[in-house]
């Protein structure tokens, strides 16, 4: 997608270095970042200068190419998948990439293994394209719908960013928004804040901008308000992990906002690549909620009135704060999963019968 009318991904391999934008310092400053080592991968998904489930899935499996060209040994190889794994807990396409990439590349001694790794991360990251493109298709036949009825502009809540950022061009949350701008249909985006750190005004808010998309950004706490005026038509938001019964982990507040469309009886969709669904844990208790520093609530960075960057304090120093990054949505909330495969039902059924 574009930034001041340039195309961008948010990934791409040159010159034996991966390079990303640092998404820390958007919206005030865009920043390539060039990644060397498999340490600074895990350094730039632990501080988030990239983020999104299927962003940083796609980032682990280029910091297994950085691996090999660092030491070529498969027992550096397994250490460096088990710290990029456990570089962030939540989101499951961390673990399904370096997966992958190892089920290639484990026990490869020849010196073939660097191509075989960057094929398959390259692999990995042109699938995911295609699969958020085919998200937006899918989703796009619910925002017609809506239009069909409505004739007037589709007021789309979301949460976080799942958006192109977050993966590695469309976005999941996004694509049917920007399939459904591109094909001339009106529509406007609430874009939740997404406090502490403000993924939703800082990043969705700011892609929106830069493709043409209407968007305003709100409180985490203006959702329900909006609801009940009747100003939300659908809620589309993308997942970290998605269990095989339906349940949908993702950014802290989503499942408020799903109590508020349940109550409201507005549709609340959730858009996903199969990466992200986890076939393995029923209960979603057993999910690993991350908990960040407590710092991300206690400070906040903008710019001063002389356009410097700058980071202040806005609690009392003596507070404790809490920071869980993540909850769960269960699934009798969900209207439907919007999948590369087509859009299903949120329980196991429909997921198997998609996925089979
Ligand atoms: O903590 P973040 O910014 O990595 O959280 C991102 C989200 O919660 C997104 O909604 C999710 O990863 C889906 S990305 C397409």
């Amino acid at each position: 997608m574009r930034i001041e009318g340039k195309e961008y991904q948010t990934i791409w391999f040159e010159n034996d270095v991966v390079k990303i934008i640092d998404q820390t310092k958007l919206p005030h400053q865009f920043i390539i970042k060039e990644l060397k080592t498999v340490k600074d991968v895990i350094n730039a998904i632990k501080v988030m200068e990239v983020r999104g489930a299927p962003l940083i899935g796609a980032t682990a499996a280029y910091g297994m190419v950085l691996a090999i060209i660092e030491n070529n040994d498969q027992t550096f190889l397994k250490k460096s998948a088990e710290d990029l794994i456990n570089s962030r807990p939540t989101a499951i396409n961390l673990k399904w990439a370096v997966d992958r990439m190892m089920s290639k590349l484990s026990g490869v001694n020849s010196n073939k293994i660097l191509d075989i790794a960057l094929s398959e991360a390259k692999n990995i990251c042109e699938e995911d394209v295609k699969f958020c493109e085919n998200i937006g298709l899918n989703g796009l036949k619910i925002i017609e719908e809506i239009y069909n009825k409505k004739k007037d502009t589709v007021n789309i809540l979301t949460h976080c960013n799942a958006g192109w950022l977050a993966t590695i061009n469309w976005g999941t949350a996004t694509s049917p928004i920007y399939h459904a701008h591109k094909k001339g249909i009106p529509v406007h985006v609430w874009a939740d804040e997404t406090r502490p750190r403000n993924q939703g005004a800082n990043l969705t808010s700011y892609e929106l901008n830069e493709e043409g998309v209407k968007n305003t950004i709100i409180a985490d706490n203006t959702g329900g308000i909006l609801m009940q005026r009747g100003e939300v038509d659908m809620c589309i938001v993308g997942t970290d992990r998605t269990l095989a019964n339906g349940d949908v982990c993702n950014k802290v507040g989503t499942y408020l906002k799903a109590l508020a469309a349940h109550d409201n009886k507005i549709p609340f969709y959730v858009a996903l690549p199969s990466s992200t669904i986890d076939w393995n844990i029923k209960d979603h208790k057993d999910i690993p909620i991350e908990e960040r520093n407590s710092d991300e609530l206690s400070h906040m960075e903008g710019l001063d009135e002389k356009g410097d960057i700058k980071k202040i304090q806005i609690y009392p120093k003596t507070s404790k704060a809490m920071n869980l990054a993540f909850d769960v949505t269960p699934a009798k909330y969900v209207t439907g999963l919007i999948t590369e495969k087509g859009v299903c039902e949120a329980s196991e059924k429909g997921l198997k019968d998609l996925f089979k």
